[in-house]
């Protein structure tokens, strides 16, 4: 494998929480904490979509080294989409790298594979980096089948996907059971799932292509696992949920991952 060719990303998903002068409050500390980044690692932090001007500008994200994310979009460039968020809106805002398919927008909205292949799609298109988040629920983990499960996610919604480069598309593999839960899958089993989905890249994109994506681990990562996962050859970072809220751990996080 060649993971010293691939950048470590840590990413946090703040998921619904802070309030706008909250976020602005996280942001800043996050980028006091970090005043420089690791070299071959690469920080992104994904506020609620309301936040993203604020926290960019005003929290400092933009005018510092760490990258500006969001939590999701729509596929359409515009229209009668209520409450919804366009590709050409989260570029306003110099948004650089979108979640899509977390398994939380997946069960609670009813989002399906296919949705995610057209968020995929219009992502690259105008630009925008997609973290395409892929995992199984815990009755299939232990029924065994978790591999073809994760992968037949990947390919559909991946598929037809056109990529000139591998820095256009990242994949988080978050297994359901280790999400918020404080169970964290073993750095064996994210990297057993992690090169499973590098061979589906391969199938779908070629294997020059898929040796240059980066595949990340989510559940339950933070700063006394993120050295152990990241040492791993196909586990090329973590979307962090809950300790991407504390920027002493976050940081922590994206130091240890550097060391
Ligand atoms: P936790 O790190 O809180 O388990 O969340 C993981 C996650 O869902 C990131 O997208």
């Amino acid at each position: 494998m060649t993971q010293s060719k691939r950048t470590v990303l840590i990413a946090g998903n703040w998921k619904m929480n802070n309030d706008l002068p909250e976020g602005a409050k996280l942001a800043s500390e996050l980028v006091q904490a970090l005043p420089e980044i690791p070299s071959g690692v690469e920080v992104l932090v994904c506020p609620p979509t309301v936040e993203l001007k604020f926290v960019g500008c005003h929290g400092g994200i933009l005018s510092s080294s760490i990258k500006l994310g969001a939590q999701n979009v729509h596929w359409e460039p515009s229209g009668a989409y209520t409450g919804e968020t366009s590709v050409a809106m989260l570029q306003s805002v110099e948004v650089s790298y979108c979640i899509i398919g977390h398994s939380e927008r997946r069960e609670y909205f009813h989002e399906t594979d296919e949705d995610q292949n057209k968020k995929a799609k219009a992502l690259v298109a105008g630009g925008i980096v997609p973290v395409f988040c892929c995992g199984e629920p815990e009755e299939v983990r232990e029924a065994g089948t978790y591999i073809d499960y994760v992968c037949a996610q990947v390919k559909a919604g991946l598929l037809g996907l056109e990529l000139s480069s591998p820095n256009q598309l990242v994949v988080a593999y978050e297994p359901i059971w280790a999400i918020g839960t404080g169970k964290t899958a073993t750095a064996d089993d994210a990297q057993e799932v992690c090169a499973a989905v590098r061979v589906q890249l391969a199938e779908l994109f070629g294997q020059e292509m898929a040796d240059g994506i980066r595949v990340l681990y989510g559940g339950s990562a933070k700063p006394g696992n993120i050295a152990e996962l990241v040492a791993k050859p196909d586990v090329d970072g973590a979307l962090v949920g809950g300790a991407s809220l504390n920027a002493r751990d976050f940081a922590s996080m994206v130091l240890k991952a550097g060391a």
